[in-house]
């Protein structure tokens, strides 16, 4: 297998690295304020739970669970509100955290909906972005990993609801 052929892989201790700095950048940037974290299920639980933990400041966490509509890996934009937020997220300053953003079409959606409800700012944090995919315009203010068009599982990531504990990333075949 030459190099060029190796599996993608994000090694745990790297992931552990980079979460860091993205709360350190966090903590940062909202000093003074109390934001709103908003995890969307399933994926950004691993990620959100992290960071949260390394984010040594008030702040509160909040749910929304989504289902995108699509073939095997393939993500259409219909995108179902299987939970909503519990908290209003009016006059509130609102962290997406997501797990990767492909195509952006989910996130757009998200976005959308919450800019519709007031909030007093609205950034958004992803771990991975696969930038090449994008289908529409729609960038995370906060990126752990800029990662290649490959199928990836792990730390939250699944296929078919498999893989989602594993505590690194990997790429496989799709
Ligand atoms: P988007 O709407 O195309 O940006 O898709 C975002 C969602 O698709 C993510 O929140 C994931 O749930 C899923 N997804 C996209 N790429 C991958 C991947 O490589 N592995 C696992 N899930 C993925």
């Amino acid at each position: 297998m030459t190099q060029k052929d190796s599996p993608f892989l994000i090694e745990e201790e790297k992931i552990k690295d980079r979460i860091k700095e993205l709360a350190l950048e966090i903590k940062r940037d909202y000093e003074g304020k109390r934001p709103l974290f908003v995890g969307i299920l399933k994926g950004a639980f691993i990620f959100l739970a992290d960071l949260v933990r390394a984010i040594d400041m008030d702040l509160e966490i909040d749910f929304l669970a989504v289902s995108s509509y699509g073939k095997f890996t393939e993500t259409t934009g219909e995108v179902e509100i299987l939970k909503d937020l519990q908290i209003p997220v009016k006059g509130r300053h609102v962290i997406i955290v997501e797990d990767i953003v492909d195509t952006g079409l989910t996130l757009k959606y998200i976005k959308d909906m919450i800019l519709s409800r007031g909030p007093a700012s609205l950034r958004i944090c992803a771990l991975l972005d696969k930038k090449e995919r994008r289908r529409v315009d729609i960038d995370a203010d906060y990126v752990g990993f800029s990662v290649p068009d490959r199928f990836l599982v792990g730390y939250g990531l699944d296929v078919a609801e498999k893989y989602r504990n594993l505590p690194y990333i990997k790429e496989i075949e799709s």
